[in-house]
């Protein structure tokens, strides 16, 4: 057990970079759209990195259903549940404070009808605290009847990759005349029926700047280019944490399984030459407790079981 504890409420917050200023909220990135302001994204899957994520300043916080592969070890992304997105959501909602916590809908969990897909949404609402939902592909109707249940929602187009079987793998989408009018009428039918921003996945830049200006609502690019009103990464992708040669569009902000690797060696190897713990690192018997061990030692009394010298 580690007695590590991450005081919140009412108490002193290790320093962040960037202060709790104003909550973020789904019409806040729309404001950010209209003042020019970029809109940060990242995804995060626990509490102790999401909580660093907020407290980093970062505007909005995905539990992307990639966790199936960065965090259990999925070859994609289809084989999370919602009980497992559950799980990850609620663990990020303890830790976040300023920024827009997202939930990303899981395969299979708003396929089949509406209704099916509103009453998986408001689980990620009513049970995990998430305060908006992501779905990937043109969802139009959802997308209407998840609005009018006052559940914002994030859409997300281009590279779906719930849709990797379909697309035959990870492709760059939208690279013919044809399909960048298909991607352009999908954006505007999604803002159109409620979405409050739209995630660009690996399109064109091209296209997501033309998106990115056809829009009202703020678009979040990743593999998108610079033009979209927002940018979202992985983040086990930016701390080199996922095992994996990199996207051309991943930029590594930090090698985190060098330095985990480095602590965990120096660690066992400490233990392995009795290095650790030291002295300083242990409890001791109050004085008294060790004088009354001694004198019943030395008295010939059994000596008090469990109890180590020191
Ligand atoms: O699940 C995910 O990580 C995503 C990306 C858009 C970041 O959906």
């Amino acid at each position: 057990m580690s007695l590590t504890n991450f005081p919140y409420e009412g108490k002193p917050v290790a320093a962040p970079t960037s202060q709790i200023t104003t909550k973020v909220t789904m019409p806040a990135l729309a404001e950010m759209k209209r003042q020019g302001k970029p809109i940060t994204a990242l995804t995060a899957y626990d509490y102790a990195t999401s909580r660093l994520v907020d407290e980093a300043g970062i505007d909005m916080v995905l539990v992307g259903d990639s966790l199936a592969m960065v965090v259990l070890g999925h070859d994609n992304t289809l084989a999370v549940t919602v009980d497992e997105m559950l799980h990850h959501t609620r663990a990020v909602r303890r830790a976040v404070r300023r920024a827009l916590v997202v939930a990303d809908m899981p395969f299979g969990s708003y396929h089949g009808t509406i209704a099916e897909g509103v009453a998986n949404a408001v689980r990620f609402v009513k049970e995990a605290g998430a305060e908006a939902v992501k779905i990937e592909g043109p969802r139009t109707e959802l997308v209407r009847a998840l609005t009018a249940s006052e559940i914002p929602v994030v859409g997300h187009l281009g590279l779906t990759p719930q849709s990797v079987h379909r697309m035959g793998g990870y492709r760059v989408q939208a690279k013919t005349a044809e399909t960048v009018q298909q991607l352009l009428s999908e954006a505007e039918s999604l803002a159109e029926a409620g979405a409050g921003a739209i995630v660009l996945e690996g399109v064109p830049r091209e296209v997501a700047a033309a998106v990115t200006a056809n829009l009202s609502i703020p678009t979040i690019g990743i593999g998108a280019g610079p033009d979209c009103d927002g940018q979202i990464l992985v983040l086990h992708d930016i701390l080199n944490m996922t095992f994996a040669p990199h996207a051309k569009f991943v930029r590594q902000y930090a090698d985190v399984s060098a330095v985990i690797r480095d602590a965990v060696e120096r660690y066992r190897e400490d233990v392995e030459h009795r290095a650790f713990p030291t002295d300083g690192e242990s409890y001791h018997l109050p004085v008294a407790v060790r004088l009354e061990v001694d004198t019943a030692e030395a008295s010939g009394l059994p000596s008090i079981a469990g109890i180590h010298r020191v």
